[in-house]
C-alpha cells in the first residue's frame, strides 16, 4: 500500500497559529482627533475610518489610518472609568493592540489559551453591510494585547462599527512607509525569557537571534534583547530587558515613564529611505542624531552599497550589513511626551537582522537625549 501523507494535519502540527501578518495596530491616546491629524500630517497616513458617537459608538472615538500595508487607530475613551482611561492614565499614550491577521479567529483563541494564553477578547463575529469580521484576542506583556483579525469575508473600510471616513480638502502625500516590520517589547528586569516563553509555547514562534549584554552596551548602561519571528517570517516580536550597568538604561527609562512593561517601537519598511526620512523630517518628524564621524569609516565597515554617503550623513541614517545584504535604518525620537514609543524605518537590501552594528552609536545617542531628560 502506498504510504499517504496527511499534508494539512501536518502542516497544522508545524504552525498552530498561522499568521498572514499585522493587522493593525491601536493606540490609545489622550486626544485621537489630534493623534489621527498628526499621524496624517507627519507621517503620511490617509484616513480610513471612523467610529464613534456619530455612527452608534457611544463610549470612544476611533481614528483608522492606512499608508499601504499599515492600519494605525487612534482611539481616545470619552469618559472616565473605563479600561481605556484607565490605560492612559498609567501609560500615557501607546499601544494596545498589535492585530495579527489570521484565517481563523477562533481557532487562534483555542490554540493559544490551551497553551496558557490569557483571555482578552473571547472569539466574537461582528456583521454589517459589508461582510463579517471575526474576533478574538490573549494578553501579551503589560497591558497590551494580540488580536487576531478574521476578514475573508469583508469588503468594508475597515471593521463593522466603523465607516468611511475621508477630508476631500486634507489628503497629505504618502511617505512610502509600506508595511510594519517589526514591533519591540519592553520588560522588566529579568523578564525577557518568561516572554520569550510565552511566544515559543503559546503563539508557536521561534528565537531567531539573541542579543546579550556585551553585544548591546555603551560606556553606561546595557540590555538584553532577543528576537522572536512566526512560521513565515512575516511576524517579528524582538523582546527587550535592562542589563545591569554604570547609569540607567533606556529600557528602565521607558518602563519608569510606561509604568510598566509596554511596545517601545514599531519598525515600518520603505524602499526609499531618503526620501521617506526627508519626507518625514520636512513634515516636523524628529529623529535621533548619530555624530557625523560615524559616516567617516562607515564603507569600511558596510562594504559597498548601493546609495551615496551624502544623504545617508546629512539624514543621519545608519547602515548595517550582515551574511544576507545590508540594511539602512533610523529612528525617531519619542512621539509623545513621555520617553516612551517611538518609531524605525527601515529599508532592508537583504538583511534580514535588525543592525546590531549600530546599536552602540544609536544607544549613546539616546543616551545624550536621556541625559537632556535628566534621565540617565
Ligand atoms: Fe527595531
Amino acid at each position: 500500500m502506498k504510504p499517504s501523507v496527511d499534508i494539512q494535519s501536518a502542516n497544522t502540527s508545524v504552525d498552530f497559529l498561522p499568521l498572514l501578518g499585522t493587522d493593525y495596530i491601536e493606540f490609545y491616546v489622550g486626544n485621537a482627533k489630534q493623534a489621527a491629524y498628526y499621524y496624517m500630517n507627519a507621517f503620511g497616513f490617509q484616513a480610513l475610518a471612523y467610529a464613534g458617537p456619530e455612527t452608534g459608538v457611544r463610549e470612544k472615538a476611533s481614528y483608522a489610518l492606512r499608508q499601504n500595508k499599515i492600519t494605525f487607530v487612534l482611539t481616545t475613551p470619552l469618559r472616565p472609568e473605563n479600561d481605556m482611561a484607565d490605560h492612559i492614565y498609567r501609560h500615557g499614550d501607546g499601544v494596545k493592540v498589535i492585530a495579527l491577521r489570521v484565517n481563523d479567529a477562533h481557532s487562534a483563541f483555542e490554540e493559544t489559551t490551551k497553551r496558557g494564553g490569557k483571555p482578552y477578547l473571547e472569539p466574537v463575529t461582528l456583521e454589517d453591510e459589508w461582510g463579517k469580521v471575526s474576533l478574538s484576542g490573549i494578553h501579551t506583556y503589560g497591558d497590551t494585547v494580540h488580536v487576531f483579525v478574521e476578514r475573508n469575508e469583508y469588503s468594508g473600510p475597515f471593521l463593522p462599527g466603523y465607516k468611511p471616513w475621508s477630508n476631500p480638502h486634507f489628503k497629505p502625500e504618502a511617505t512610502g512607509l509600506l508595511y510594519v516590520d517589526h514591533c519591540v517589547g519592553n520588560v522588566g528586569w529579568n523578564r525577557m525569557n518568561v516572554w520569550v516563553k510565552f511566544y515559543e509555547e503559546v503563539m508557536g514562534f521561534r528565537n531567531i537571534l539573541t542579543f546579550d549584554d556585551k553585544d548591546i552596551s555603551t560606556e553606561y548602561s546595557a540590555l538584553m534583547s532577543k528576537v522572536m519571528s512566526n512560521g513565515n517570517g512575516f511576524v517579528k516580536f524582538p523582546i527587550n530587558e535592562p542589563a545591569e550597568g554604570k547609569k540607567k538604561s533606556q529600557v528602565e527609562e521607558y518602563l519608569e515613564f510606561y509604568n510598566g512593561e509596554g511596545c517601545q517601537h514599531i519598525a515600518m519598511a520603505t524602499n526609499d529611505i531618503v526620501k521617506t526620512v526627508s519626507a518625514l523630517r520636512s513634515r516636523g518628524v524628529e529623529f535621533l542624531r548619530v555624530p557625523s564621524t560615524y559616516y567617516d569609516d562607515l564603507l569600511n565597515r558596510v562594504g559597498p552599497i548601493d546609495e551615496d554617503i551624502e544623504p545617508l550623513r546629512e539624514l543621519g541614517i545608519l547602515v548595517d550589513r550582515d551574511d544576507e545584504g545590508y540594511l539602512l535604518q533610523l529612528f525617531t525620537k519619542p512621539v509623545q511626551d513621555r520617553p516612551t514609543l517611538f518609531f524605525e524605518i527601515i529599508q532592508r537590501k537583504g538583511a534580514k537582522s535588525f543592525g546590531k552594528g549600530n546599536f552602540k552609536a544609536l544607544f549613546e545617542a539616546i543616551e545624550r537625549e536621556q541625559a537632556l531628560r535628566g534621565n540617565l
